[in-house]
């Protein structure tokens, strides 16, 4: 199954609330929430409390991506906030089947994530040990970036990957993913958990959702 998982990232933090609801009655399934800590990436974005605030909101399914150093410190503090998901880089990871071990351990399910330049065979030794893989198909830190086509091919090559060992990994992608052009392109090459940013959230939440509804229908 296809899922859409809309990143608030540069939604309008004043009328968070209402852009939530939005996205929810929308029909999105999973809400993405993305981690900065000034030093992985050079932004600084949400943390903890407003993830337990809104936590209280949405039934969505918490989508937590954390784009900060030495994520196995935190692991446990964001799964009490709310987190259904967590998601760790493998670049910021001082020992990623730890940092995985301990997801699983605070009843959270696992995603490890790769920045573009990553190979995606760096993490094929713990492919059978996560839900899911998240290929950055921008350059981690902002929203609003343009999709960077090198990233297609490692879609691919992580999909041929699961199916030939019969795995059940979820792939999702994050970055410059836009209804008409690179949307169909990931759904082809296998990615099937979508993140949208600005192309959800900017503008009219439902007719924007509803697009990437529609286009998912087709594959
Ligand atoms: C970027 C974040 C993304 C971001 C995507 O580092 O991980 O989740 O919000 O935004 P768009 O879809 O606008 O590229
Ligand atoms: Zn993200």
């Amino acid at each position: 199954m296809i899922k859409l998982s809309p990143s608030i990232l540069t939604s309008d933090f004043a009328n968070l609330g209402a852009q939530l609801r939005e996205i929810e009655e929308a029909g999105a399934q999973m809400l993405h929430l993305d981690v900065m800590d000034g030093s992985f990436v050079p932004s600084i974005s949400i943390g903890l409390p407003v993830i337990r605030s809104i936590r209280r909101v949405s039934g969505l399914m918490f989508d937590v991506h954390l784009m900060i150093l030495e994520p196995e410190r935190y692991v446990e503090e964001f799964r009490e906030a709310g987190a259904d998901l967590i998601t760790v880089h493998a670049e910021a990871c001082t020992d990623l089947k730890k940092t995985i071990e301990k997801i699983h351990a605070c009843g959270a399910k696992a995603g490890v994530s790769v920045k573009p330049a990553t190979p995606v065979e760096d993490i094929f030794p713990i492919l059978d040990q996560v839900e899911l893989v998240l290929v950055m198909t921008v350059e981690p830190g902002f929203g609003g970036q343009a999709y960077l086509e090198s990233c297609t091919e490692k879609i691919r090559v992580l999909r041929r990957e699961i199916l030939r060992r019969g795995l059940y990994v979820d792939i999702e992608v994050d970055g410059g993913i836009k209804k008409d052009t690179t949307l169909p392109v990931v759904l082809e090459a296998g990615a099937n958990v979508i993140v949208g940013g600005t192309a959800i959230v900017n503008g009219n939440i439902r007719e924007n959702t509803e697009g990437f509804l529609e286009v998912f229908r087709r594959f």
